[in-house]
């Protein structure tokens, strides 16, 4: 399949040093709008949507230069483990480089996959995060799905990506076949959700940002008949 433009420049070689730092406050600063939080308030509201405990098992899909994967694996203890899954090798390698320095750093791995395809058991996960990058899919709801099915019974998913914008109409999808960037619409990513029986749903809108959560049940308790 043909790459859209957006996917050419995350496999490219000069985004992954300036997008942490530059392309990614700039652009996400624009789209989430004056009022949207800034990295730092995204990143507690990612932790709050999360419920991390010491020792979790957290899955980043589409990791990038591991941004959020550092920022998650702050918060998981020792015995915690954060994998950051990524397409591109070209974020990859950021990814591991700027983690070599980070004090976390045996907490976290890297690894190259699709995240439709993800390489993991089922339920191998207690929380999930894909964040600025859903709208980059090719198969965005089959990702969702292989997401949701990776995560442990009352596991978390988190996501945040973007959202149409009221007032351009038609101009969404113009938008999006031009750029690779996909406008969802405002209940889209969350009836995804309720449709693979997560449950808890909320979502969380700033300017033409969606923030998505939701948690996978419990095991629904077998209760015994008396004796
Ligand atoms: C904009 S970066 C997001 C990085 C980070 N999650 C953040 O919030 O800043 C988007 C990433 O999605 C990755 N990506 C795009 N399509 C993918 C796919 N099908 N499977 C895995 N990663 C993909 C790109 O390679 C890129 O690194």
């Amino acid at each position: 399949m043909d790459r859209t433009l957006a996917q050419r420049l995350m496999h490219s070689a000069a985004l992954p040093a300036i997008y942490e730092r530059l392309w990614r406050p700039a652009l996400l600063g624009l789209a989430k709008g004056p009022l949207g939080p800034t990295t730092a308030q995204e990143m507690t509201l990612l932790r709050g949507m999360l419920v991390l405990a010491p020792g979790a098992r957290v899955l980043d899909v589409a990791c990038g230069p591991g941004n959020v994967a550092r920022a998650l694996a702050a918060h998981v203890g020792d015995s915690g483990r954060v994998v950051g899954l990524d397409a591109s090798l070209t974020m990859l390698a950021k990814a591991s480089s700027e983690s070599a320095r980070y004090v976390y750093r045996d907490r976290l791995r890297f690894l190259r996959a699709d995240a439709v395809e993800l390489p993991f058991r089922p339920e191998s996960f207690d929380a999930v995060s894909c964040f600025a990058a859903l709208y980059l899919f090719d198969r965005p709801f089959d990702a969702l799905a292989a997401m949701a099915a990776v995560l442990r019974p009352g596991g978390r998913l988190a996501i945040m990506t973007t959202r149409r914008a009221p007032l351009l109409g038609p101009l969404n999808e113009v938008f999006g076949q031009v750029s690779g960037v996909r406008m969802f619409g405002d209940t889209e990513v969350e009836s995804a959700l309720c449709r693979l029986g997560l449950t808890g749903v909320t979502r969380r809108t700033t300017g033409l940002i969606q923030f998505v959560a939701g948690q996978r049940p419990e095991t629904p308790r077998v209760s015994r008949a008396a004796p």
